[in-house]
């Protein structure tokens, strides 16, 4: 349902009043004017308070000599490089939608969409061009995206920089890593905004690919908290066809401006009208439990493109993957190559090295296992030609994805896995030679259907081929999502590594069911990271989208598993339950290795159990860097499981069960930290309790700082 009002404004520059917009509960404010100069200017209130000071709006184009172009094209770039002033308003049009849609997986089974629009039509009378900016105000938030029409003045143009601003009203704390055009994989720095110059200027964690751009750059989603309690989230949504935006502080005066990824010419958008930008969003709240219950980056998506989406199924899966991450195996089959040759080095003269992972029979003892714990499917690593010199060389032609190793014998895993009603997981690392994925894509994804694969976990380590490109610039978003399209045309769901920070696309291409694109759990494997790293992931990185992040560590000793890696996982092992709920995901990996789990069968248990799938979700504490705790109710079923994930400093979780269903009982089943528990030192000190409960059951439960309690609740049969 919407309904549409069009003003029609006859105007000077001068004359012109601000145009002013409330969320449908009134609790926000935006309010857009042009100022001096013709400068389009907005700003956003909550409750009163400002929350984004007076900002400006615009883009700044490259004019026809700065770009490379042919005669033709440059006739229609020869522009004005100016898209921030001299614009008059020419139109203002309102509406109001409330519409509900159902997602085909997710934290709820309905999503509502309410917002009250206005599309400000802008002039600009020296060039003749019109730009619109489209603000959608949410009760929970602000969306806005440039949008160039269809016109004669304005063809193809490319964009120089977004000028868009986000002005602070002070000098905030921040959830914050840097600003990198190649890598998301840090921990996060909490800190005022005055101090971000400082930390990065201490450096930077290091990647196989990073480029930071300035010592005020950070990335998106940034989450910051006001001295009066006000919670904001600066992210975008419906990434496409445009680099990543990442955002600039003027620490002077407290200003964010958008800083988008340049690709390897610097240029940060290639674009030919009719088109738009991707929304800008700002999240705002008193209460740090709204801006995870958010859905402003889903809605601002475009509805579901896939006709059919029956074939897109969550998973829960196992896989041979620890094991090198930890350092006990290997990707690669032979020490006795110096390099690859795709096509004509032949494997089958070749000595193995022994410590080759991906074996049929090691990958059968992963189905037999995913048999029998009841888990979908199994992910193998390292099971095709070219891991000997797969990273380093900025390789074009790396991989080929369908050459198995000798030792890998992919009729037999299909015809054993099937035999076990266990679905095998694709891998294909592409080590980010991109030219080289497209080149096999269609080879291999009809692969992939040839041996009933139906998800494929990629990856994008290393620098990018074409060389000089970065990871999150136009070009390379426009891959991923190429990626995804054609992956839907197989049937084929896609969990891509180290590609771009999500930003919604789930929701109109639902086989997008992970990402990483932020510090997943291998890092505990490499030096591990902060304990409260997944108190603030939710707040960030999970406001676009689920993230594969591969949970279900048990043994946080690693030299345990590999006496040569001295890592540890810094978290207890009921905090590792706890995030197959806080962080939710329609895949879940459980990532350690078996045998770790046959120690510890009971607490296992809950990883078994543990819905991927909901119908409704209900965050009830909430702080970040702190605490999340969430009732989630599982898809289809009676069952609620709840997680509390803890961070920085031990806290007392107090919930009330008012949620479940009245007059029922459940029986509960609480994972938590044992007395003693230390994420350090005792971090295997769980305990498990049951107790029957009812929705006027209130409980508390203390977990230490990287800790957390995970419950299950099953309705007792009268
Ligand atoms: C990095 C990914 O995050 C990890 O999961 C994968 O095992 C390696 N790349 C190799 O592809
Ligand atoms: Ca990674």
């Amino acid at each position: 349902m919407k309904k549409i009002l069009t003003l029609l404004i006859a105007c000077t520059a001068g004359a012109l009043s601000a145009q002013t917009l409330q969320s449908p509960d009134k609790n926000l404010i935006l309010t857009f004017s042009v100022q001096e100069g013709g400068k389009p200017t907005y700003a956003l209130s909550y409750k009163g308070q400002e929350v984004i000071a007076p900002s400006h709006l615009g883009l700044e184009l490259y004019s026809s000599n700065e770009v490379q172009f042919g005669e033709e094209l440059k006739k229609n770039t020869d522009v004005n490089t100016s898209l921030y002033d001299g614009f008059t308003v020419e139109k203002v049009t309102t509406a109001t939608a409330d519409e509900t849609w159902a997602p085909v997986w997710g934290e709820s089974k309905t999503i509502r969409n309410h917002y009250n629009e206005l599309v400000v039509t802008l002039r600009q009378k020296s060039t003749d061009r019109a730009m619109n900016i489209r603000f959608r105000l949410f009760n929970d938030g602000l969306g806005f995206r440039y949008e160039f029409p269809e016109q004669k003045n304005l063809v193809y143009f490319v964009v120089k920089d977004e000028l868009t601003q986000f002005a602070m009203t002070g000098d905030h704390y921040a959830w914050w890593i840097p600003g990198d055009y190649d890598t998301q994989e840090y921990d996060y720095n909490h800190t005022r905004l005055s101090e971000i110059r400082a930390v990065n200027a201490q450096g930077r964690q290091a990647n196989l690919s990073q480029k930071g751009f300035s010592d005020t750059g950070v990335q998106t989603s940034l989450m910051l908290k006001t001295d009066k309690g006000l919670y904001i989230n600066l992210h975008e949504a419906a990434l496409v066809n445009y680099g990543a935006m990442h955002l600039n502080l003027d620490d002077k005066r407290l200003i964010f401006q958008s800083w988008i990824t340049p690709d390897a010419n610097g240029a940060k958008g290639y674009l030919q009208a009719p088109t738009q930008t991707p929304w800008r969003t700002v999240i705002v709240s008193d209460d740090a439990r709204d801006i995870l219950a958010s859905n402003i980056t889903l809605n601002l998506n475009e509805p579901c493109a896939l006709a059919d989406t029956s074939w897109i199924h969550p998973m829960k899966y196992v896989g041979v993957w620890w094991e090198m991450i930890t350092g006990m195996k290997e990707w690669s089959y032979t020490y006795d190559l110096p390099s690859v040759h795709i096509g004509i080095t032949d494997y089958t003269k070749l000595k193995p090295h022994g410590k080759h992972g991906a074996t049929t029979e090691n990958v059968k003892k992963y189905i037999d296992f995913a048999a029998k714990n009841g888990f979908d499917g199994v992910l193998v690593e390292g099971w095709n030609i070219g891991w000997e010199d797969w990273f380093g060389h900025a390789k074009d032609h790396v991989f080929d994805f369908q050459t198995p190793y000798p030792d890998f014998d992919i009729d037999e895993v299909h015809r054993y896995a099937k035999s076990k009603g266990v679905k095998m997981i694709m891998h294909h690392e592409t080590s980010s030679s991109i030219r080289n994925y497209e080149r096999y894509m269609d080879e291999a994804y009809r692969l992939m259907n040839k041996y009933e694969y139906p998800a494929v976990k990629s990856g994008y380590v290393g620098n990018i081929v074409p060389r000089g490109e970065n990871h999150y610039s136009q070009w390379i978003n426009n891959h991923y999502l190429y990626a995804i399209k054609k992956a839907a045309d197989y049937h084929i769901m896609i969990n891509a590594h180290e590609a771009v920070r999500p930003t919604g696309l789930c929701r109109t291409y639902p086989n997008l069911i992970g990402n990483e694109s932020a510090r997943g759990t291998e890092y505990q494997a490499f030096g591990g990271s902060k304990p409260n790293h997944t108190t603030v992931l939710p707040f960030t990185r999970l406001i676009g989208g689920p993230m594969d992040f591969t949970p279900g560590i048990f043994e946080m000793d690693i030299s345990k598993n590999n006496p040569n890696n001295h890592s540890h996982c810094n978290a207890t092992i009921a905090n590792q339950l706890s995030l197959y709920v806080t962080m939710s995901s329609p895949l879940q990996m459980a990532a350690d290795l078996p045998e770790n789990y046959e120690r510890f069968p009971d607490a296992f248990q809950f990883i078994k159990d543990v819905a991927l799938d909901w119908d409704e979700s209900h965050y009830l504490e909430a702080e970040p860097g702190a605490y999340v705790t969430v009732a989630r109710k599982a898809k289809g079923s009676d069952d609620w499981f709840i997680g509390n994930t803890t961070g920085i400093k031990g806290f007392t979780s107090k919930i009330a069960l008012s949620f479940l269903k009245p007059n029922t009982r459940y029986e509960a089943t609480i994972y938590a930290d044992a007395k003693g528990a230390d994420y350090k030192t005792n971090p295997q000190a769980y305990i498990i309790k049951k107790q029957k409960v009812t929705n006027k059951t209130k409980l508390s439960i203390p977990a230490v700082e990287g800790g957390g309690y995970a419950i299950r609740l099953v309705p007792v049969k009268k």
